[in-house]
């Protein structure tokens, strides 16, 4: 599976323009496009991450990570998922970045998903979706979010989000109406964002393979 995920990793640097700051999401996917960054990375400006691992590996290979307010508009964003819809809607999170991840993608003109085949699904649901909480409305918001959607939220234990918050992964759902279910989501106070990425969707997936699929 890693070598879908290179060969989706390596095909996104395609979108990459000379002189771009590039935004970066985070995951397994994304490290084989920083990796492929690195090696041209006399030709970007910059990039803008989402996260503090990936911020790790970028500064590892000598690209400047710039402040997304310093930054502004982006125009390109490449980040993986978790699962992808045929709509180009998309659960993320599983890495815990997603509201980080969310900003950037809402910044961006341009947001190319690289996946492998195994997370395209017909209906958003069987990954268990995310969402970042403030730790005090953890027991609220899951109380909420079973009443809403049905979905079991289990609390990811252990886990902090880069911005000081938790996460709840909801089992069980079957998401017919992803935008519905985003909006709703959004209006539980304590809820810091939701990994569904239907109100923004992809405008660009990239499916790694032998050779990599665009859709
Ligand atoms: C992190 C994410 C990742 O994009 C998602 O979990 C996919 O990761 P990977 O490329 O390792 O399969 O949303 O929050």
């Amino acid at each position: 599976m890693s070598e879908a995920k290179r060969l989706a990793g390596e095909k996104a640097i395609d979108y990459v323009e000379d002189g771009m700051v590039v935004g970066v999401g985070t995951g397994s996917t994304v490290a084989y496009f920083i990796d492929a960054l690195g090696r041209i990375r006399d030709r970007i400006a910059g990039a803008v991450s989402s996260s503090e691992q990936s911020t790790a590996r970028l500064k590892a290979l000598g690209i400047e990570v710039l402040d997304a307010n310093a930054a502004g508009p982006l125009k390109l964003y490449v980040d993986g998922a978790d699962e992808c819809d045929p709509h180009k809607r998309l659960i993320k999170g599983g890495g815990a970045a997603l509201t980080r991840e969310k900003i950037i993608a809402e910044a961006s003109e341009t947001f190319v998903c690289i996946i492998d085949p195994a997370k395209r699904v017909p209906v958003l649901g069987r990954f268990p979706l995310p969402v970042e909480v403030i730790p005090m409305a953890r027991s609220l918001v899951a109380r909420r979010i079973l009443a809403l959607t049905g979905g079991q939220p289990v609390w990811r234990d252990g886990v902090v989000t880069d911005n000081g918050n938790w996460i709840l992964d909801v089992h069980n759902l079957a998401i017919t109406d992803p935008v519905a279910m985003e909006t709703a989501l959004n209006q539980i106070p304590g809820v810091v964002s939701v990994g569904l990425f239907a109100r923004r969707p992809a405008d660009i997936v990239i499916v790694g393979g032998e050779p990599p699929q665009v859709l």
